[in-house]
């Protein structure tokens, strides 16, 4: 039985729901696997809470429950941060929410970590979007980098293609990746305008009451950035994308759908983000609203296509999960 020690930082949906998973799953993970996790120090913005011995996860839960911040238990105005860079531990998982414009607060957290010699796994993109070079050049075998549920959740998304096509080339990705837009984009095909569409999925809880980053395409494009990066080992960046949201399409009964496509051309790559009519026999034309899917076209392989029906944050958690485990096995083989 291996026992690793864990930091969680981050306890919103996606880490309070790690927690619950967690709890359920104890018992797989032990008899299964040979694994248990005990959560030694957590952070959200309001502090941190410590235990060497493990942390009551029922009481951590319970008083995010009733929207209180862990640092009325534990100890308020420490950052995140000084947790991981004071905290021994084999594991960071970071749920921080993501910054787009600087990468923050979970670049930080994983450079300090990596550098430390802490596995990290990532729910965020943002680190991932503004420097998964400099991530994925920190990542060894002692020090682990994965990331499974940043890119939609339970969808494994990138872990096709890096570790199910080895020695392919992979000669086009098409993936819808953006819930949001697919559920507007469903509602516009069965008559609704683009304005009432986007309020009935803002009534739904599936679009922001500033739907900017979904409808004009940048959660595609930072999705498939790191698509780019860790699937087909491109530096690819944000500025590398051509993207075009959905607020002019016209569907006339069809359906459309934001398409992120990555196409080879000549020994480069164009990444581009924009709404199409898919024919109707491509694998990603018959899902349904709250589905997401990725399309690998390679030599060897042929066409490989994945597909997941929406699951909110639980999705990401799971991936979490799902991430330890693969570095148990790895460590536990190397
Ligand atoms: N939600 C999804 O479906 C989904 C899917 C895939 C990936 N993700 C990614 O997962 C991450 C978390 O998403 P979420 O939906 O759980 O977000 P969320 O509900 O907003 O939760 C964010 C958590 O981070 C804490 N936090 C904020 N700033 C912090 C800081 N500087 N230091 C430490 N903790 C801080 C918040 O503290 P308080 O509790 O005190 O506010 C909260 O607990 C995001 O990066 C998101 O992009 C989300």
């Amino acid at each position: 039985m291996k026992t690793y020690t864990v930091l969680l930082t981050g306890l919103g949906h996606v880490g309070l729901n790690f927690l619950r998973i967690l709890r359920q799953k104890e018992p797989v993970l032990t008899r299964q696997y040979g694994l248990a996790l005990k959560i030694i120090g957590v952070a959200d913005s309001s502090g941190i809470l410590t235990d060497p011995d493990g942390l009551d996860l029922d009481r951590v839960i319970d008083h995010k429950e009733q929207k209180q911040g862990v640092g009325t238990l534990g100890q308020t105005g420490i950052s995140a941060l000084q947790l991981v860079n004071d905290t021994a531990a084999d594991f960071l998982l970071d749920a921080t929410p993501s910054d787009l414009r600087t990468g923050q607060p979970g670049l930080d957290l994983a450079r300090l970590a990596l550098s430390q010699g802490k596995h990290v796994v990532l729910a965020s993109k943002s680190p991932l979007v503004h420097a998964y070079g400099e991530l994925a050049a920190l990542s060894r075998p002692a020090a682990q980098l994965r990331f499974s549920g940043a890119v939609c959740g339970a969808m494994p998304t990138v872990n096709v293609g890096r570790r199910d096509l080895p020695a392919a080339a992979i000669t086009r990705i098409e993936a819808i990746l953006n819930s949001t837009t697919q559920v507007i984009l469903t509602l516009m095909a069965q008559g609704s305008s683009y304005e009432s569409a986007l309020v009935e999925a803002q009534r739904l809880g599936v679009a922001e009451p500033d739907p900017s980053l979904d409808v004009d395409g940048w959660d595609t494009a930072n999705k498939l950035v790191i698509v780019a990066n860790a699937v087909l080992n491109i530096p690819a960046r944000l500025d590398d994308v051509v993207v075009r949201g959905i607020r002019s399409v016209e569907p006339h009964g069809e359906q459309w759908a934001l398409l992120g496509l990555i196409e080879r051309v000549g020994e480069g790559y164009r990444l581009s983000v924009e709404p199409v009519r898919l024919p109707s026999d491509h694998p990603l034309a018959r899902l349904g609203k709250d589905e997401m899917g990725i399309v690998y076209t390679t030599d060897i392989y042929g066409q490989i296509a994945v597909t997941s029906a929406k699951q909110g944050p639980a999705g990401a958690s799971a991936g979490m999960l799902r991430d330890v485990i693969d570095i148990h096995h790895t460590s536990q083989s190397s």
